[in-house]
């Protein structure tokens, strides 16, 4: 592809696709200008209100209607609430959020004497999601710019000195503690990677909804093997880490971009892009209780109703324009909306209700969360339904060799 050109870099599993000349302009002025202008607004809007009906199909064994009432909390300061120690079953004190916010990763020692480390786990958008093939071995290959966004877990990690299995904590019921999370996955990763025979100790707290698009069990994954690799003494290299992560999921190799990544391939193949809006945009999260199993999504994708948008054209009106009905597709929408109609309502009901905010609203990834990007107001009635998740968000970017932090915005 001649655009490639345009992209900072690219890495993929196994295969490092050589860099390239670091074109892309940062389009910050661009895309603030033209949101003054009332672009991050502009374009087609899907018409029609819809009723708010109940969501009551369940497609995804969901249950964070807790995390929503916290969130309801977040929604009127930065940062998030309930920020103490978890407490239960780990050794050490986990740092709080407002510490994380300052500084990307705290090694201290812990009460057994072992190096711990507090880490924020991020999730991401997906500013536009283009599917560009069914393969043979099942998966899509896609075209989509990820953007980490600061809604995200909390995580501390130590050693054990267990020989035998890592100590997963989460005091949330839903998380499974097992080989078949994804942080585990991501511990046995590395140890066969590496060769090091070491075991950790790992507590998680939870804020990102499951079944949502926002890829929080990757960022736990990718958090995980950030973690593991500085407890070790920092033996392999980030582009290691990023390579590696393709092995168990799709979406985890974006955390180790900087933050805004143009991704292909099943979306291993990670090119770092200058963030194409502001880090100030504001955005809002609005999820329904229910989650949405990505397997089914992409199966029940009809690859003939796709869009028909080039995908770099897609990249260029983003970085040139801001924001737009035009380049906000995500060709995950229609399935998604096939199987929960009541998510199609809920969009329609947002952009409705914040067509005066300028906003533009899209669902990220393969759903359930509907984003509101150029706004942090919620409007009234998604507020007052307990049934949704709401959160405020920002786009995140990182420093090489530094992890996320939540915004300071
Ligand atoms: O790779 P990951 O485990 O995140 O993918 C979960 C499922 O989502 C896959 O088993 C596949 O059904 C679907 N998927 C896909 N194409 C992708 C990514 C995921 O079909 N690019």
């Amino acid at each position: 592809m001649s655009s490639r050109s345009s992209l900072a870099f690219a890495t993929r599993a196994r295969a490092a696709t050589p860099g390239a000349t670091p074109a892309v302009r940062s389009l910050s002025s661009s895309a603030s200008s033209s949101r003054r202008g009332g672009a991050v607004g502009a374009g087609a809007r899907r018409g029609g209100g819809g009723k708010n009906a109940a969501f009551s199909s369940v497609l995804f064994s969901s249950s964070h209607s807790h995390r929503h009432q916290q969130h309801q909390h977040r929604m009127g300061r930065r940062g998030g609430e309930n920020r103490g120690s978890i407490g239960r079953g780990f050794r050490g004190k986990m740092t709080t959020m407002a510490s994380l916010s300052s500084s990307s990763s705290t090694m201290q020692q812990n009460p057994d004497g072992f190096a711990q480390i507090d880490l924020f786990s991020p999730s991401k958008i997906n500013l536009f999601l283009r599917i560009v093939r069914r393969r043979e071995d099942g998966y899509h290959d896609l075209a989509s710019l990820f953007h980490v966004i600061d809604l995200g877990d909390e995580m501390s990690f130590a050693k054990s000195s267990s020989e035998t299995k890592d100590t997963l904590v989460c005091e949330d019921a839903s998380i499974p503690l097992d080989e078949s999370n994804l942080v585990i996955k991501a511990l046995n990763l590395f140890r066969a990677k590496t060769g090091i025979k070491q075991y950790f100790w790992v507590e998680l707290k939870k804020t990102v909804p499951s079944g949502a698009g926002l890829g929080g069990g990757s960022g736990n994954a990718a958090t995980a093997l950030y973690a593991a690799n500085k407890l070790c003494g920092d033996v392999a290299t980030e582009e290691e880490l990023l390579e590696w992560s393709g092995d168990i999921g799709s979406d985890i190799s974006v955390f180790f971009s900087t933050g805004a990544a143009y991704c292909t391939g099943r979306g291993e193949i990670v090119e770092d892009v200058e963030p194409p809006l502001p880090l100030t945009t504001k955005m809002c999260l609005v999820k329904p209780s229910i989650g949405l199993s990505t397997p089914t999504i992409f199966k029940a994708l009809d690859l003939d109703k796709r869009s028909k948008a080039e995908p770099l054209d897609l990249l260029k009106s983003l970085n040139a324009d801001g924001c737009t009905y035009e380049n906000a597709i995500n060709d995950l929408e229609r399935p998604a909306f096939s199987k929960l109609p009541e998510l199609g309502e809920l969009k329609d009901k947002l952009i409705d209700a914040t067509k005066e905010d300028g906003a533009v609203v899209f669902m990220s990834g393969s759903g359930s969360t509907i984003v509101l990007l150029g706004t942090d107001t919620v409007p009234k009635f998604a507020m007052e339904d307990d049934d949704l998740f709401k959160s405020k968000a920002r786009l995140i970017s990182r420093k090489k060799g530094e992890w996320f932090v939540p915004s300071n915005v």
